[in-house]
């Protein structure tokens, strides 16, 4: 089977456009490729945070994946942090890596713009140690949304100024882009975010769910109730398609640009898929918080595997560098 890595931040909140745009998808490709899936702490301290409430985050986003499928039996799932080659790889990747290309990165642009006071050396270097993720494993495919598809080709780029240089030992990995690849926040602007609070959480409280929902911008052309609204510049129409069956998509389509429902009616309909959907997975979350050590062990033992494939690439990293080794024999 063909390999994947794919890679969440512990940002304290798994949203629905992280669950739609990546995690059910991730689940969905357990089916057909040896899946590598990882929380990576090291990517989230490139902003600041607060720095006791990162082991929680951390473990709460791992229960939340494993909550939505990505079980053991499934595949691989650890913390970025427990496999050290993931930094010694991206070190290496750095001296391959033009600084350009980092400063053109959007990603980097925005999130410099957005952390003014704290603009290091890590929030640039982030896509180097991506890259490192992926390739420490020669994973061929990642899963993401629209976001990153610009950091999947620095990776392809420094894949192959890598194996021009040295030795070709990587893949160059393609991006397999999400069904539901850019999730807009609330606001109907900027992408769903948890820095920009224009999100809805997996788990936040079905009350809250519902107020959010309730206030989220629409098409901004339709003001009063019998105007003809256009669900494709709405919002929580895109949203609906991430959720609902065709059926009712068709059914919504129809009665909204008749003006036979409400935008109240349609967010009503969106919020029952969504609490329909993210139901089952809030009462696993519950179970699977009750049985912490499961967790422990789910993730260390993945981080054990991972580790072995992870030191193996190092070997063979080091002997293209030319680097002296003191291994004997
Ligand atoms: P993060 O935590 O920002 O996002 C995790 C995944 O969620 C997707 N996503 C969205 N998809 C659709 N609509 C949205 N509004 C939305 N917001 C987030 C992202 O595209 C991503 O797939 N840099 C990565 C983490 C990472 C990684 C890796 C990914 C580190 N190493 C190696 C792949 C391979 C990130 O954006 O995480």
């Amino acid at each position: 089977m063909k390999r994947i890595f794919s890679g969440i931040q512990p940002t304290g909140e798994i949203h629905i456009g992280n669950y739609v745009g990546a995690i059910r998808e991730w689940v969905r490709l357990t089916e057909d490729y040896d899946c590598i899936y990882c929380v990576v702490d090291f990517h989230a301290l490139t902003v600041e945070y607060p720095v006791d409430e990162m082991a929680k985050r951390t473990l709460d986003t791992a229960i939340v994946l494993i909550a939505c499928g990505l079980t053991p039996e499934k595949c691989k799932l650890f913390i970025q942090s427990a496999v050290p080659e993931h930094t010694e790889l991206a070190w290496i990747f750095n001296c391959v890596t033009p600084v350009g290309d980092l400063e053109r990165m959007t990603q980097f642009k925005e999130k410099a713009r957005q952390h003014r006071g704290n603009v290091n050396m890590g929030l640039m270097d982030y896509p180097v140690l991506q890259a490192a993720d992926i390739l420490i494993y020669k994973a061929e495919f990642v899963p993401v949304g629209e976001d990153q598809i610009q950091h999947i080709e620095l990776s392809r780029e420094i894949a192959r100024k890598f194996n021009g240089r040295f030795k070709p030992l990587f893949p160059e990995p393609q991006v397999i882009l999400s069904r539901a690849p850019r999730i807009l926040g609330l606001d109907g602007k900027s992408k769903m975010s948890k820095s920009l609070n224009n999100y809805i959480g997996l788990l936040e409280e079905e009350r809250t769910i519902w107020e959010k929902l309730r206030t989220a911008v629409t098409d901004t052309n339709r003001v009063r109730r019998y105007d003809p609204g256009n669900p494709h510049l709405c919002n929580v129409f895109t949203i609906h398609t991430a959720f609902s069956e065709k059926g009712l998509l068709e059914e919504i389509e129809r009665d909204c640009r008749s003006a036979r429902i409400g935008c109240i009616d349609c967010k009503r309909m969106l919020f029952e898929r969504i609490i329909e959907e993210i139901a089952p997975i809030r009462e696993r979350v519950e179970e699977i918080k009750k049985n912490v050590d499961y967790v422990f062990e789910v993730l260390n033992t993945s981080a054990l595997k991972c580790r072995e494939i992870a030191k193996r690439t190092i070997d063979e990293v080091r002997e293209a560098l030319g680097l002296l080794s003191l291994k004997k024999g």
